[in-house]
């Protein structure tokens, strides 16, 4: 008879509880913003990884195709839809966003400045770009959230045509780890 405790088994069982013991102990939740989809691909599948719910920023207005009017995506009210922002119930945050202008999304920085509950929690930060600003976008992230009282931990950064192209997962597994270290 074959048995699910038998000694053949025990890596394969060892391997599940182990990944169970992270989604259930830890309440990780992944923030996100992403106008063109590189940003949600990346955290989709970081989600998948590490069993984090996802929570999706929207604005409270469409912005206007990137392309036609640049600029007014950068200076649109930033007002967002209601989302979980109460951070009473979760262990872990990570905020995930594209750079504009060699920063945050406004989406996000409003994200940002409405989290509650949150002093003494840990952060990381995902940041997608075509070409750079994601330090800075960082530093703005790290800015709003320490003034809060949280504790960052680690970041990843990804670039638009690495996305387009699947050769992303090397970032998200070493990002993954760092997370995993924590909790
Ligand atoms: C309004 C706007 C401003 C942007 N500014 C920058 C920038 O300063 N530096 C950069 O490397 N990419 C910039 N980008 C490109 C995005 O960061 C990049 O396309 C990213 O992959 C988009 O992610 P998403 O598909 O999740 O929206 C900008 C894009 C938009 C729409």
């Amino acid at each position: 008879m074959i048995s699910y405790y038998s000694r053949e088994n025990f890596p394969y069982l060892f391997a599940s509880l182990s990944i169970a013991y992270f989604v259930i102990t830890m309440n990780t939740m992944i923030a996100y913003y992403s106008h063109s989809g590189h940003t949600e691909k990346v955290v989709k599948d970081l989600a998948s990884k590490t069993g984090a719910r996802l929570e999706r920023i929207e604005p409270a207005h469409e912005p206007q195709k990137p392309g036609k009017a640049l600029s007014s995506l950068l200076t649109v009210q930033a007002d967002i839809k209601e989302c979980k922002t109460d951070l009473s119930d979760v262990d872990f945050l990570i905020v995930a966003t594209p750079v504009w202008a060699d920063g945050p999304s406004p989406y996000v920085e409003k994200y940002l400045s409405m989290v509650t509950n949150c002093r003494g929690k840990p952060f990381s930060a995902v940041i997608e770009t075509k070409v750079g600003g994601g330090e800075r976008t960082l530093s703005r992230i790290r800015k709003a959230l320490e003034k809060k009282g949280m504790k960052y931990v680690s970041s990843a950064f990804t670039f638009e045509k690495d996305v387009e192209a699947g050769r992303y997962d090397a970032v998200i597994d070493r990002f993954a780890a760092t997370i995993k270290k924590v909790v």
